[in-house]
């Protein structure tokens, strides 16, 4: 594609889309509007055409205190976009603006933030081979079934196995973030409306800025840690969300049973688990949050024999530690180009082992960002712990390798609805019909819901932000703004039956499950027509039951972007990719890496 025919399609699509929700005036539903909702239109078979909620929804929980990042495809411009997007904070601004009788976040860290709060404490070491999604990033930790609560536990490190500061580490997870990380998309697209960047802010965010700046809107919004508000409550892990049955046998909404770790000195902490009820729960939990490293033979072995010399890349902080080492970094994605090009001025040899396979959705383009010095190598075929050698799937042996670093990407786990989950449905499978469709199975995806967003066999149940397609900032504000419209009642989901047949069509054009499913299919317009989607959905509400109306793109979003992603991106002096030839389902890699131009080229061409 021409640069000029390129520029077209971008202002073509920018023309249809997104950016901010703009607060019409508000109208309060009237109850005529209410009881239209309720009586809603039938179809020929007698069946509502719109779901209708078991119970009324006036309480709300949010699992999350975090900012929404996501990494995306933009299909239909070819091009690489992340974008930030806050889960938590945009959909406690929506439901408070929506009128709900109350609105909680649970943030199991002392700090809202979520992925960005960087600290040099490391999270838990990754397990090899991985747990089951179910569990892979904890296993509800709860007091036996007969305590009363709220109930206690007191720990003090002379009489626990376990530390305080290493409780403290299990309880609240630390993230991924390594000190010298940039954002990779431009400051203006990482802003919340009415919150924008000073005059001067860098476009490639360092994480300290990006921190406080989330702590600044949380703080806005009055619900920072040292707020005292009782819409939030900090160190604060969700463990289990049940449905309520009540007194009558009947299904009233979802009980949530929490545990918050108190630090009562350097070496003694306590406890606290108790239950609360809600009618709905937002779930924002980020998806870093289980680590996924690829069952390759020996590789466990290895470990056992080299303790220490394997680790994921949510454990990596700074180069320093493996100077005149030699590391592996093993994927192609921007945590394996990231950690490569800031351990390169360091390490003594500094390998990335790059894997081409059918099912790979990796764009090539983030090889662009690895500096000369670092040796891409093929796939790895398996780990010889015996005489300390790494087998290549083109025959080479590495030897000599200190570390090996997975940067492999995450598990898909909701591990306070382990109802949900379930490992033994193969990848393209459905589950079991006389129970519940899942929402994770082997954790390379998420499913069973409605626009990405709404778990169908309970639209109590919504998530905001996972779906790595569904992207940019702004779909932050869409799937909060659809949130609190359908749980107010300003807005209608179709019927179970029609959200099925939707979700169906959707995995059909994604060509099945698997990692694939986390972007839009080009088919029904991709990105822009799922734009469309919300706008024509969202706004017909408005316009019938009153509320806000939501805007499309802004006009420069992608004129941002195509210059941001120019001077990301191009690279004179590319690093070599080695040819790999066929083995065992991999196949030929690129030999040559694009020019700048090229590349540019390559951005719009899709993959
Ligand atoms: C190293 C790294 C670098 C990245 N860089 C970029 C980038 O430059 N650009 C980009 O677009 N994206 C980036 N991402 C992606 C980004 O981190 C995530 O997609 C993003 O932070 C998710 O935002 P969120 O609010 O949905 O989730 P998070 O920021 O992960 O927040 C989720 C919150 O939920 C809390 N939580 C989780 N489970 C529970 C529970 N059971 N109970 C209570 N609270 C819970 C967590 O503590 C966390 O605070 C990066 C990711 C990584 C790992
Ligand atoms: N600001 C930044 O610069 C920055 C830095 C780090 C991370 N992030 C964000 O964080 C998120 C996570 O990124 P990530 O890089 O950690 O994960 P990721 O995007 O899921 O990438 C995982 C990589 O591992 C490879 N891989 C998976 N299984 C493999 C196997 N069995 N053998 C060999 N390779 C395998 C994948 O290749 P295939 O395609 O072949 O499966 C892919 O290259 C993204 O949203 C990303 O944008 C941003
Ligand atoms: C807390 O939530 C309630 C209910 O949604 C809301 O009325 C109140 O303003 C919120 N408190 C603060 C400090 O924002
Ligand atoms: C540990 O010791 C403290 C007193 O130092 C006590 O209160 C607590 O119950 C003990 N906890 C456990 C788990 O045994
Ligand atoms: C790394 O090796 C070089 C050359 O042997 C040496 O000068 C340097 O001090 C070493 N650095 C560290 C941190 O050990
Ligand atoms: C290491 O062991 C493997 C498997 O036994 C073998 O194929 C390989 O040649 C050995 N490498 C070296 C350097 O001895
Ligand atoms: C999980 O899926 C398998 C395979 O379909 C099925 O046999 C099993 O009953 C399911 N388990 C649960 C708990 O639903
Ligand atoms: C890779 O495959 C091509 C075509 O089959 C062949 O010409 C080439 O020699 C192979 N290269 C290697 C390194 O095996
Ligand atoms: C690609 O995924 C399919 C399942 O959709 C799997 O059967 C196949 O082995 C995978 N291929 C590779 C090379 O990983």
């Amino acid at each position: 594609m021409s640069l000029a025919a390129l520029f077209t399609s971008l202002f073509v699509v920018g023309h249809l889309t997104v950016s901010a929700t703009t607060q019409i005036p508000f109208q309060a539903i009237t109850d005529a509007q209410r009881s239209h909702l309720v009586n809603s239109p039938v179809d020929a078979t007698g069946d509502s055409q719109f779901y209708e909620f078991k119970w009324p929804i006036r309480k709300v929980a949010i699992i999350g205190a975090g900012v929404r990042w996501v990494t995306g495809v933009r299909r239909e411009v070819g091009a690489l976009i992340d974008a930030v997007e806050c889960s938590g904070l945009l959909a406690y601004r929506e439901l408070i603006d929506a009128g709900f009788e109350k609105v909680k976040i649970f943030e199991r860290d002392a700090v809202p933030g979520g992925n960005w709060h960087y600290t040099d404490e490391l999270p838990l070491e990754a397990p090899i081979p991985n747990l089951d999604p179910k569990i892979a990033d904890y296993e509800p930790s709860l007091p036996s079934p007969d305590s009363a609560l709220p109930f206690e536990v007191w720990y003090a490190d002379h009489n626990d196995s376990i530390t305080t500061a290493e409780r403290w580490r299990r309880h609240r997870a630390p993230h991924a973030v390594w000190k010298s990380l940039t954002s990779n998309v431009p400051a203006p697209h990482m802003h919340f409306n009415g919150h924008d960047w000073p005059p001067g802010t860098p476009w490639n965010l360092p994480h300290a800025l990006l921190t406080r700046y989330l702590r600044g809107v949380y703080s806005f919004y009055g619900i920072n840690s040292n707020d005292k508000s009782a819409n939030v409550t900090y160190s604060t892990r969700v463990e289990l969300v049940e449905k309520r049955i009540d007194a009558e046998g009947i299904e009233q909404g979802w009980q949530l049973t929490l545990k918050k770790f108190i630090r009562l000195g350097p070496s003694s902490s306590k406890e606290v688990w108790w239950t609360e009820d809600f009618d709905a729960v937002v779930i924002a939990t980020g998806t870093f949050n289980a680590p996924n490293i690829p069952n390759i033979p020996g590789l466990a072995e290895w470990k056992h024999k080299f303790p220490g010399s394997i680790l994921h890349s949510r454990e990596y902080r700074y180069p320093e530690k493996f100077a005149n080492q030699s590391l592996l970094v093993v994927g192609a994605g921007t945590s394996a180009t990231g950690i490569s090009a800031d351990l390169n001025l360091f390490v003594k040899r500094n390998y990335l082992s790059l894997r081409r396979s059918a099912n790979s959705t990796t764009p090539t383009a983030f090889l662009n960002l690895l500096p000369q010095g670092v040796d891409i190598v093929v796939g790895i075929e398996r780990f010889h712990p015996s005489n300390a050698t790494i087998e290549l799937s083109d025959g080479t042996l590495l030897a000599d390798i200190d570390h090996i670093l997975f940067s492999t990407g995450y598990q898909y786990t909701f591990p306070f609805l382990p109802q949900y989950h379930n490992s033994s449905i193969g990848l393209d499978e459905e589950g079991p019909e006389d129970r519940p469709q899942p929402l994770v199975t082997d954790g390379s995806h998420y499913r069973s819901l409605y626009r990405e967003f709404i778990y169908i066999e309970e639209p109590t149940l919504a998530f905001m932000n996972m779906n790595l397609g569904a992207v940019t900032w702004t779909f932050g504000e869409y799937f909060a703004v659809a949130i609190a419209k359908i749980w107010s009642g300003t807005a209608r989901l179709p019927n179970q039956a029609e959200m099925w047949k939707s979700y169906r069509e959707r995995v059909a054009a994604s060509g099945g499950y698997g990692k694939k499913v986390l972007y839009l299919p080009s088919t029904g317009g991709g990105m822009s027509g799922y734009i469309a989607f919300f706008m024509g959905w969202l706004n017909s509400a408005a316009y019938e039951f009153g509320g806000k109306t939501i805007d499309g793109l802004n006009k420069d979003f992608f004129e941002q972007l195509w210059v941001f992603q120019i001077a990301f991106f191009a690279n004179p002096n590319p690093v070599r990719i080695p040819e790999s030839n066929h083995s065992e389902g991999f196949i030929a890699a690129s030999t040559e890496q694009p020019s700048p131009v090229e590349f540019l080229d390559y951005l719009t061409s899709g993959y």
